[in-house]
Parts: structure tokens; C-alpha cells; sequence
């Protein structure tokens, strides 16, 4: 577990304390509407809260898209919705550090909060920098100056060494908000201690990304068991020399992914009996669902689901497992004949009495669908952090925690 102060070691009373948080949502693009405000939920019910409660004077910074992108917009919404979870005013200035912002932080009453403008609206703001010279940047040194306490809740941009992520813990006294705090300990319960067995169900699209992370959890023996669905799945099925027809070839290679398949071969022959590739799939037939086993491969229909002799192996494990972690869906969820195998699978997840992590967009959209959240033990809201965090990458954002921790508050 990294070591790191938390919102429990410092006293915020009265006190300007700046909160980096991760509001970035997902947008409609034509309406630019937030789409999903689970984050911006999140941060609100515990970190802000209990910094309004205890009578903080509060400002946010958080970014939201990439500059270019059409999702690269001002933060008012998000200061709306916050207003709604806080039930209390929430101010939204257009401005990160000038003359406005300055003044918005000096009016600041305890309990009040302000939201500050889009971090990345900062030219230097993802410039590759060190936290020292970071800290040295205008935006660091003006809000710096005005400011008691900073605290990084952002655990789900702490893969990015930004100014506002790691620029502030060089200058201020610097603790973990709730999110980043309680991320940190679902994370490093799974790694650092996993109650045995552990199994991991790999899933979705991004097989370069389960691929890093099969590596690391089944080298550093976190990992009993590694469960494969999705693309991911069919491209581990290619690799164990399955030959899965012309249309699911096309795909993985329009996927881009092909290239892994010489390291898949490697981690097959490593740990045989402990990576799963299905024994069984569901291809489109006429617009229906047809379970297909693999002396029936090759097909020419498009795999779209894990089948159920599959299903049967992969619960079977998960029953027994202590430690469970999920990302990606299994198959083609959002297509009715074809939720099964991701349904299945998530339920006998939601009701195993281990430990279960889940994490990635798309398996909570599927989570929130079949009415499944509450039953799991912890949800992620990060995407990338997430996963380098599961490749056992190490995360700028939390080096810097650890760093301020070595210091006297
Ligand atoms: C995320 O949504 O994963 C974080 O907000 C980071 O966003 P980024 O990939 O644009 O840095």
C-alpha cells in the first residue's frame, strides 16, 4: 500500500484547500451534454462534502478532454451538477489563474465552494515535466500563494504527470482525498494481498491493454486464474491455434492487435492452466444466437459471445475465488441474444463473497444495466490509471503523494 496522508491527517478548517478532482465525462457530441456524472458524484458525496461540512474553503480544479477534441469544454455544467449533490451554491469561474480566480478564492466564506476553469486550458498544463518544474509555472506559484492545503483526489488522471497533478505537492502541504484514498486501498488489496485464489476476467477490445496486465498479475503471482472474453478472448483463441473464420480474422485485424500474438503464445506456454480461452462461442445466424464449440471452428458468422460450456468453466472458478477482479464486457452486450455470456459471468461475480473489483466503462454501463451495483465490493471510476496501475506501472500521481508524505505537514 503506498504510504500517503490522508483528509484524516490535516485540519481544513477555515482553511483554502485546492482539490484536483477528475470531473472529465463523457459528452454528446451534438449537444455536449454530460453524458454520465458518475465522477463528478463521486468527488461530490465524499471528498467535497466532508471538506464543505468541515468548513473549508474550497476550490476545484479538474480537467475535462483533450484541447482539439470536441469534448474540450469550460466546467459550468459540472459545477451545476455539483450544486445539485452538494444542495448548496457553487460558484463557476471562467478563469484557472487570473485576476477573477484570484478574487473568487480570496471572497471564499468557510463552506463555500468554487470551481475554476478547465485545467487544461493551461498551455504547459501536459507538458511532460517534472513536479519540480511543474511548481515553478505561473498557474502553480499564483493559486499556490493563495491556498493552505492541497488535495489530490484525481486517482483516475494520476497516470498523468500534469501540472495540476503533481505540480501542487511541491509547494503546499498535500494529503489523498476520499476517492484517490479509498482507489488506492481496493487496489492495493488486490495486489499487494490478494486473498487466494485470485482470478482476473479480462475482457472487451483492448487486448494490448489485458495483455500487459495477464503478464504482470500471473509473473508476480497475484493471479491464479486469468479469464479471457471479448476480442480479447477470440484473439487468445487465435493464439492457442484456433482458426475462427474469415469475418472474426478481419476484425482482429482491423483492431490492430494481430501483433500480440507471438507474446499470447509465450504467456499460453508459461501458464498453461491457468489463462482460460473459450471452449465454446456464440456467432449471429440469421440474426439469432448459435452456440458454436471449437471442433465447429471455423466459421464464416461473426463471434459475438463466450458460449455456455465456457460460461459453466468460468463461474465454476469464480465461485470459488477469494479475490476477483473484471474489465470488459464478454461479448457483444449491448446486442440482446448476446448478453449472456457478460450477464453470467457478472452475476456469478455479484454474488460471490470474495472480494470483487471492477473497473472500465463499459462493464459498469453493463454493471449499472443489470441492476449488479451494489453487489460488488468496489467500482473503479478510472479508465487508463486503472490499468497501468493493474500493469503495476507506477502512477506520477501517487509518487507525488508518497513524496509529500516524507515531509512535516
Ligand atoms: C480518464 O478519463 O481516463 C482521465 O480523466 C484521463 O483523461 P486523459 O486520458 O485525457 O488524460
Amino acid at each position: 500500500m503506498p504510504k500517503f496522508r490522508t483528509l484524516s491527517d490535516v485540519n481544513v478548517k477555515e482553511k483554502t484547500v485546492i482539490v484536483r478532482v477528475d470531473f472529465n465525462s463523457p459528452l454528446d457530441p451534438e449537444s455536449l451534454k454530460i453524458l454520465d456524472d458518475t465522477r463528478i458524484k463521486a468527488h461530490g458525496e465524499t471528498t467535497i462534502k466532508e471538506l464543505v461540512e468541515k468548513g473549508a474553503k474550497v476550490v476545484i480544479l479538474s480537467h475535462q478532454g483533450r484541447p482539439g477534441d470536441f469534448d474540450f469544454i469550460p466546467l459550468k455544467q459540472h459545477a451545476e451538477i455539483l450544486e445539485k449533490v452538494l444542495g448548496k451554491t457553487v460558484r463557476y469561474v471562467n478563469d484557472l489563474y487570473g485576476e477573477q480566480a484570484k478574487t473568487a478564492i480570496k471572497d471564499l466564506k468557510p463552506g463555500e465552494v468554487v470551481v475554476l476553469k478547465n485545467t487544461r486550458t493551461f498551455s504547459d498544463e501536459q507538458k511532460s515535466k517534472n513536479p519540480e518544474e511543474h511548481a515553478k509555472s505561473e498557474f502553480i506559484k499564483v493559486l499556490a500563494s493563495l491556498a493552505d492545503i492541497f488535495v489530490n483526489d484525481a486517482f483516475s488522471a494520476a497516470h498523468r504527470a500534469h501540472a495540476s497533478v503533481v505540480g501542487f505537492s511541491k509547494v503546499l502541504p498535500t494529503v489523498a482525498g476520499r476517492i484517490m484514498e479509498h482507489e488506492l486501498m481496493a487496489l492495493s488489496q488486490v495486489l499487494e494481498s490478494p486473498k487466494k485464489p485470485c482470478v482476473f476476467i479480462l475482457g472487451g477490445a483492448k487486448a494490448d491493454d489485458s495483455l500487459e496486465i495477464s503478464k504482470y498479475v500471473l509473473n508476480n503471482n497475484i493471479a491464479d486464474y486469468v479469464l479471457t472474453g471479448g476480442i480479447t478472448g477470440q484473439l487468445f483463441m487465435l493464439a492457442s491455434g484456433v482458426n475462427l473464420g474469415k469475418p472474426n480474422v478481419e476484425l482482429i485485424e482491423k483492431q490492430g492487435v494481430l501483433g500480440l500474438v507471438s507474446g499470447i503464445k509465450e504467456l499460453l506456454v508459461s501458464y498453461k492452466s491457468k489463462v482460460k480461452v473459450p471452449i465454446d462461442v456464440a456467432v449471429e445466424e440469421n440474426g439469432k444466437r448459435k452456440e458454436l464449440p471449437l471442433s465447429l471452428l471455423p466459421t464464416e458468422y461473426q463471434i459475438f459471445d463466450i458460449g455456455t460450456q465456457t460460461i459453466n468453466q468460468y463461474c465454476q472458478i469464480i465461485r470459488n475465488s477469494k479475490t476477483i477482479v473484471i474489465s470488459g464486457p464478454l461479448g457483444v452486450y449491448e446486442k440482446k441474444e448476446f448478453i449472456k455470456g457478460t450477464k453470467e459471468i457478472l452475476e456469478a461475480v455479484a454474488s460471490s463473497k470474495g472480494f470483487s473489483l471492477v473497473g472500465g466503462g463499459h462493464t459498469i454501463a453493463a454493471i449499472q444495466e443489470l441492476g449488479l451495483t451494489d453487489k460488488m465490493s468496489y467500482i473503479s471510476t478510472a479508465g487508463g490509471a486503472l490499468i497501468e496501475f493493474l500493469m503495476g506501472k507506477t502512477l506520477p500521481g501517487v509518487v507525488s503523494l508518497e513524496e509529500a508524505a516524507k515531509k512535516n505537514l
